[in-house]
C-alpha cells in the first residue's frame, strides 16, 4: 500500500464527508476496475499476521480511500486511543472503567495495569492469580478429586448465563468440540428465561453427575437469577439441599450477591469491572471451556488472543489487521452507506460466531451519542447477521447477490480441516471463494444472453429470463483465512474482531464499552412482570401494551 501525504482532517465530520465524496467519484463504488488497473492489487490490499491473512482487496478502497481512512484515524487519534487502552486508562468513560480484557490472556507478569477509581491495579497479575485457581479447579474436576454430592465424578457441565456470559463461552466451546471425540466433559448452555430452554438444557442430564456454573458479571440479571434458582431446585429435588455446595460454582464480579445465593466461597471465581460482559469469555466466565476441552487448549486460546493483542498494540497502523478490518468496515458504512454486515464462516464449528459478533459489535458500537455528549453526525455500527457457509448460500445469499442494497460480507475460512474428507473441505473452500468472486464480478445481461443462446434457449425465453439473472456485481467482501481452526487461531480470530470494534468505536467517537441502551427494556420488563398475575393493577401503559397484557392473561385463563 502506498502512502500519499494527506493531512489530518480538521474534524471527523470533514473526514466522513471526504469518504462520501470519494465514493461519489465516477467508478467510486466499483471494484473490478481497480483489479483491471493494478495486477498487484490482491497483494497490496492483503495484510498478514503469521498464517492469518486479511484480504480486503474486493472492496472499492483505492489508495486515495485508504489514505483518507488513515487520515480520519489520525483525526480520531487512533494511536493515542490504542495507547490509552493498553495503559488501562478509563476508555469506558461513561462507566469510568478501563477495558482491560487483554490482561485476562496476557502472562501474569506482563505488567498490564487498570486504572480504577481508587488507584491503579495490576490487572494481569490479578487475572493470573484467578486463572491459577481456575486451573486447579478444572484439574480437580477432571481427576475426580472434586465430585458430586453422591460421590460420582462430574461428566457434564451446565453453564447458566446470558449475553456475554453465554455467547463467547458457547462459541469457543462449540468451536473446539464439534466433530471431536476427545472432549473432557459434555457442555450444556442455558441462557433464555424461557422455561422450555431449561427443560431442553436439563433433558437427559443426571443431576448427580452435573456441575452447574452460574456466570453473571453483575449477578443481578433476571434471566440468569431465575434459571440459577431453577437449577438449584433441580439439584435439591434430586440430591438434597446439602448438594448445592458441591454442584455449583459462580463466576462473577459481585461477590456479595454470590454469597447471598449460598455459594461455596471456594467455588467462586472472580473478575473485575475492567472486564466487559462481551469480553468476558477469557475470564472465569469462560470456565466451561477448559472443563469441556482441557486446560491446555484453553491456555492456547488465551495465547492466541494475546498474540493478537500484541499485534494490535505494536504493529504500525498500515499493517495492523484489526485496524484494516475496522477501516474496511468504516468505508462500507460511511462512504458507501451500507447498513448491514454479513458474517459467513465457512466452518460449521463456528456456527455461533455470528451470534457472538452480533453482541460484540452491536452492543459495543450501536450508539448515537459521542463521548463529547453530542449526537454523531455519521452512521455507526451496521446490523450484523450470518450463518455458516455453505448453508447461507441456500437461504439469504440470494439477497446479497441480487437485492437492491449491497451487503458487505466477511468470509472466514481455515485452509485445513480436522476430518478425513479433503474433498468435502475443498468443496467448502471452493464455495467460499466462488461467492466472493461472484459478488464482485456479477454477471452481465450480455453474458447471460450468450450463455442461454449457446444452450439453445429460444429468443423469447432469453428475453423473458435474462434480465432476472443479472447480478450487478461490485459488491464488497473481506476474506479472513488461516491455516487451521485450533484453540490458538480461535483466540486470535475472536480478538481480531474485538480490536476491530475498538478501532471503529474510536473513529466514530463513541464509547464502545458501555451498553446503556439495553437498560430501558430491562426496567420496563421488571415493571410489567408483577402485572402479569390475575387481578394485578396495570397502569402507565399505552393502550396497545395494556390490551396485549389483558389478552395474554385471558388466553391463559388468568384474566
Ligand atoms: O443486557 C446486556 C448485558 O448487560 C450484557 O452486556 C451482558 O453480557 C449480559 O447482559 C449479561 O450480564 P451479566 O453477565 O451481568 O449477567
Amino acid at each position: 500500500m502506498t502512502q500519499t501525504a494527506i493531512s489530518t482532517f480538521p474534524n471527523r465530520q470533514a473526514g466522513f464527508a471526504r469518504l462520501r465524496q470519494l465514493a461519489e467519484r465516477p467508478d467510486g463504488r466499483r471494484i473490478t476496475p481497480l483489479f483491471a488497473a493494478d495486477p498487484g492489487r490482491a497483494a497490496r490490499f492483503t495484510a498478514n499476521f503469521d498464517d492469518l491473512s486479511l484480504d480486503f482487496s474486493k472492496s472499492a478502497i483505492d489508495d486515495a480511500a485508504l489514505d483518507t481512512l488513515f487520515a480520519l484515524a489520525d483525526t480520531a487519534d487512533l494511536n493515542g486511543f490504542r495507547q490509552r487502552l493498553f495503559a488501562g486508562q478509563q476508555v469506558n468513560e461513561t462507566e469510568h472503567r478501563a477495558a482491560m480484557h487483554m490482561a485476562l490472556r496476557a502472562p501474569a507478569n506482563a505488567g498490564l495495569k487498570a486504572v480504577m477509581p481508587g488507584g491503579t491495579e495490576d490487572a494481569a497479575a490479578m487475572a493470573g492469580a484467578e486463572r491459577e485457581k481456575m486451573r486447579r479447579f478444572v484439574e480437580a474436576v477432571h481427576s475426580g478429586q472434586q465430585r458430586g454430592a453422591t460421590g460420582l465424578t462430574f461428566t457434564d457441565v451446565l453453564t447458566i448465563g446470558i449475553g456475554g456470559s453465554d455467547l463467547g463461552p458457547r462459541v469457543a466451546t462449540e468451536a473446539l468440540t464439534i466433530g471431536r471425540s476427545d472432549q473432557r466433559m459434555n457442555a450444556h448452555f442455558l441462557s433464555n428465561v424461557d422455561g422450555h430452554a431449561f427443560l431442553e438444557a436439563t433433558r437427559g442430564l443426571d443431576p448427580a453427575r452435573t456441575l452447574v456454573l452460574v456466570a453473571s458479571k453483575t449477578f443481578t440479571t433476571l434471566e440468569t437469577s431465575m434459571n440459577a434458582a431453577a437449577a438449584r431446585a433441580w439439584i435439591v429435588a434430586a440430591l438434597g439441599e446439602a448438594a448445592v455446595a458441591s454442584h455449583f460454582a459462580a463466576l462473577s464480579t459481585n461477590l456479595k450477591a454470590v454469597a447471598a445465593f449460598g455459594m461455596n466461597p471456594e467455588r467462586v471465581f472472580a473478575f473485575q469491572d475492567w472486564v466487559g460482559g462481551r469480553y468476558s469469555l477469557w475470564s472465569p466466565v469462560g470456565l466451561v471451556i477448559p472443563l469441556a476441552v482441557g486446560w491446555d487448549k484453553f491456555q492456547q486460546m488465551l495465547d492466541g488472543a494475546w498474540a493478537m493483542d500484541q499485534h494490535f498494540r505494536d504493529t504500525p497502523l498500515r499493517q495492523n489487521l484489526p485496524v484494516l478490518l475496522g477501516l474496511a468496515g468504516i468505508w462500507n458504512t460511511n462512504a458507501l452507506g451500507c447498513a448491514t454486515q454479513c458474517i459467513l464462516a465457512y466452518d460449521d464449528r463456528l456456527r455461533r460466531l455470528p451470534a457472538h459478533l452480533q453482541q460484540l459489535e452491536m452492543e459495543s458500537n450501536g450508539k448515537h451519542v459521542m463521548l463529547s455528549g453530542e449526537q454523531v453526525g455519521w452512521d455507526t455500527c451496521p446490523i450484523l447477521f450470518g450463518e455458516p457457509g455453505t448453508n447461507a448460500q441456500h437461504s439469504f445469499m440470494q439477497l446479497v447477490h441480487q437485492g437492491t442494497r449491497p451487503v458487505p460480507v466477511d468470509f472466514i475460512l481455515a485452509a485445513n480441516a480436522d476430518h478425513d474428507r479433503p474433498d468435502a473441505h475443498r468443496a467448502l473452500a471452493a464455495n467460499a471463494f466462488a461467492q466472493a468472486e461472484a459478488l464482485m464480478r456479477g454477471r452481465s445481461e450480455a453474458e447471460i444472453r450468450a450463455e442461454m443462446a449457446a444452450k439453445g434457449a429460444s429468443q423469447a425465453e432469453i428475453d423473458a429470463v435474462a434480465p432476472h439473472r443479472v447480478a450487478v456485481g461490485e459488491r464488497p467482501s473481506n476474506t479472513v483465512m488461516f491455516n487451521r481452526l485450533d484453540p490458538f487461531s480461535l483466540g486470535r480470530l475472536i480478538a481480531l474482531y474485538e480490536h476491530k470494534v475498538a478501532v471503529q468505536g474510536c473513529l466514530w467517537g463513541i464509547d464502545s464499552f458501555d451498553q446503556w441502551g439495553v437498560e430501558l427494556g430491562k426496567q420496563l420488563a421488571s415493571g410489567i412482570l408483577p402485572e402479569l398475575t390475575p387481578g394485578a393493577h396495570r397502569h402507565g401503559h399505552d393502550s396497545s401494551t395494556t390490551a396485549l397484557i389483558e389478552r395474554f392473561l385471558a388466553l391463559r385463563g388468568d384474566a
